[in-house]
């Protein structure tokens, strides 16, 4: 039975007002956690070839990052460092040094803005000689060694002040054994937000040209999950839930929001996305040709995510959305 021509769907988009009244799906700076990439030196601000207006930051400039972030409402930031090569091994050693980068960067971003939240990247790629997000035998990825280094690095990084711990490593049981040892150490009150479903994706590429940690043999295969699959997604995610997990992601964004609203029915807690290197590089990579319109395109896919069933979304794109929101 159709109502037509009672029914006109259209009278709800006559105008701009009338459009804003029914929108369903509003960004704000309250969605976004800020990616930042830190390097050892002074002065240092780098732009990543393969991510466009995208940078490295020494500690000092970094401070002066974050305070801007602060001013324009960006209030998470989520950080990640570049490791010197002649400090990488095999079990991540650097990862657990209480004046190693991570654990500078975080302070600095405490002195500098006390109230922004600090969530820090927990694997052991950036430090690994191997690249890998866990500790190698036999060409092996040996989980239950590399988790136990994971909460070390952890309780490193609460230690230092940061707010939540973001594992992104996909080994088993890293949630549990990380929980444990905060509670253990009185760190009742750091989060953890878990990257639980994350993909084996080529559109990381960029992420590893940033801190220089693509994987030195093979692939993340064997630890990342298979972009076929869904039914393990929701697996992984509860797992990590009855773990511990305060937060949950989904990474990357935009081929994966059919998993996004999966999550987001099956589980009650906050779940983030992450959109990742690569999307970001195709959007800045077309948008220099011509071929799209940048802006339209970044707010489009942004509020594709968010109406997926993102709570948050990690994105490189925060302060262009931003500017573009205010
Ligand atoms: C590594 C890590 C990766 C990203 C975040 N943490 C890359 C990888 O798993 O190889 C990717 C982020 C991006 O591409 O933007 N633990």
């Amino acid at each position: 039975m159709s109502m037509y021509p009672l029914r006109r769907n259209r009278r709800l988009r006559t105008s701009e007002v009338v459009r804003s009244l029914v929108r369903e799906t509003i960004m704000s700076p309250n969605d976004f956690l800020v990616p930042l990439f830190v390097v050892e030196g002074k002065g240092v601000k780098e732009e990543i070839a393969s991510m466009p207006n995208y940078y490295r930051f020494s500690l000092d400039l970094l401070e002066k990052e974050v305070k801007e972030l602060w001013k324009m409402g960006l209030k998470s930031v989520l950080l990640f460092v570049k490791v010197p090569d002649n400090l990488k091994d095999n079990s991540g050693t650097e990862a657990l040094n209480a004046e190693g980068l991570m654990q500078r960067a975080i302070k600095t971003v405490k002195n500098a803005t006390p109230e922004m939240l600090v969530m820090t990247d927990v694997a052991l790629d950036p430090y690994s000689s191997f690249g890998h997000d866990g500790v190698v035998a036999d060409g092996k990825i040996i989980n239950d060694d590399t988790t136990a280094i994971l909460a070390e690095m952890s309780l490193s990084h609460a230690k230092a002040g940061a707010d939540f711990l973001a594992p992104s490593d996909m080994m088993d049981g890293r949630i549990f054994e990380i929980r444990s040892l905060l509670e253990d150490e009185g760190f009742h009150d750091t989060g953890i937000m878990s990257y639980s479903a994350k993909y084996a994706s080529a559109f990381y590429g960029p992420f590893r040209d940033a801190l220089d940690s693509a994987p030195g043999f093979g692939d993340k295969k064997t630890y990342q999950m298979d972009p076929a699959n869904r039914e393990e997604a929701i697996r992984e995610t509860l797992m990590d839930i009855e773990e511990g997990a305060d937060i949950v992601m989904v990474k990357p964004g935009l081929c994966y929001l059919d998993i996004v609203r999966d999550i987001k029915e099956a589980v009650h807690v906050p779940v983030a996305v992450y959109q990742v290197s690569g999307e970001y590089a195709m959007i800045k990579a077309a948008s220099e040709k011509g071929w799209l319109d940048h802006d339209a395109v970044m707010m489009e896919q942004l509020t594709a995510i968010k109406r997926a069933g993102a709570n948050m979304i990690a994105s490189y794109f925060a302060k262009d959305a931003v500017k573009l929101l205010s």
